[in-house]
């Protein structure tokens, strides 16, 4: 049970979480949240996706039991309060759905518009993680655009202590006091954006890997020196080049053409050799190989 101290004073407790979408973000969103004490439902597409989701949430939870930060027991306990479901239905009695769904507007607004049928609670939350598509059109495909905020959380969400909570001008200030209040009791820090491409972090983070990727296209240095340069040099834990083939290739590209899009501005253009590597199938991690092999 996580208990919500609204700044207003009320009290408000999510104990029934939601996560639609069970990758990288979405199962790394069920951990945390489980982990605090709610009861969690996700959903995928397939059962054999939806096992796979918790593979990843029992590997994790198994490495922090290895470390010494969790016991077995409690392992065990939040695995209990972890369900997964092919069925959105299963979303009718969430007081908190956060969707975090590959980056497709389409899929994106349909998700919303059936959550907004869906799920009974006039008050719940409805949330998106996605890293780019802008919350405003989300909350038009439903009847409750004022519950409607961004959730954005940051890969490997189990480690990464920020979310970014993007407000828009339908979003009523009960709903986004709540919504930073659970991101805090699962421990998260909150830093709040308004609902403009990149928001605050991937703004300021994408343009550089697309420097970083011009610079290596150009041949100025290689991508081993690039990334050396800019952990060693800047204190990065991981390089601008190993960290978008971490994220995706295609993540990656998708969200400077959103940002080009929205700002017209060339420091956002997606640079040739992303382009043909997002083409060629060269994702990153993901993929196997990407500006690094990792196969
Ligand atoms: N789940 C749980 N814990 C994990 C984990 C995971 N998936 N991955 C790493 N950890 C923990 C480890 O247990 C370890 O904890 P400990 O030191 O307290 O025991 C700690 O994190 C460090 O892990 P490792 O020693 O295995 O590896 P590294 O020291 O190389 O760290 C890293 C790995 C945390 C991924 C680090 O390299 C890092 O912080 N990289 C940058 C990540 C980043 O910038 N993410 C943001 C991407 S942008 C984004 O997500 C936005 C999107 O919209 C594009």
């Amino acid at each position: 049970m996580i208990a919500c101290n609204v700044e207003t004073g009320d009290t408000v407790t999510i104990e029934r979480v939601g996560v639609v979408g069970g990758g990288l973000m979405g199962s790394g969103i069920a951990e945390v949240s489980a982990k605090a004490g709610a009861d969690v439902v996700m959903m995928e597409v397939n059962a054999e996706v939806a096992e796979k989701s918790l593979g990843r949430i029992d590997k994790s939870l198994a490495r922090a039991v290895e470390r010494g930060k969790l016991e077995e027991a409690e392992k065990a306990a939040i695995l209990d309060r972890l369900n997964v479901t092919t069925d959105l239905g299963d979303m009718a009695d969430r007081q908190l759905v956060v969707e975090a769904v590959t980056e497709n507007e389409d899929l994106k607004k349909q998700i919303f518009t059936s959550l907004d049928e869906i799920v009974a609670d006039d008050d719940a939350i409805l949330a998106s993680n996605t890293s780019s598509i802008p919350i405003t059109r989300l909350a038009a495909a439903t009847n409750r655009p004022d519950h409607v905020v961004g959730m954005h959380f940051f890969s490997p969400v189990p480690v990464m202590a920020l979310m970014e909570l993007v407000t828009t001008v339908m979003s009523d200030e009960g709903v986004e006091d709540r919504a930073q209040a659970f991101a805090e009791e699962i421990g998260k820090t909150v830093i709040r954006a308004q609902d403009r491409a990149g928001f605050v972090v991937n703004m300021l983070l994408v343009p550089y890997w697309l420097a970083a990727i011009r610079m290596y296209e150009a041949g100025i240095a290689s991508k081993e020196d690039i990334d050396t340069g800019m952990k060693l040099g800047a204190n990065h834990p991981m390089g601008p080049l190993e960290l978008a083939d971490f994220v995706g290739l295609d993540v990656t590209k998708f969200v400077a053409d959103v940002l080009f899009d929205e700002y017209k501005e060339p420091l956002y253009a997606s640079p040739p050799l992303l382009t043909r590597m997002v083409e060629a199938g060269l994702l990153g991690r993901k993929s196997g190989r990407g500006f690094y092999n990792y196969t």
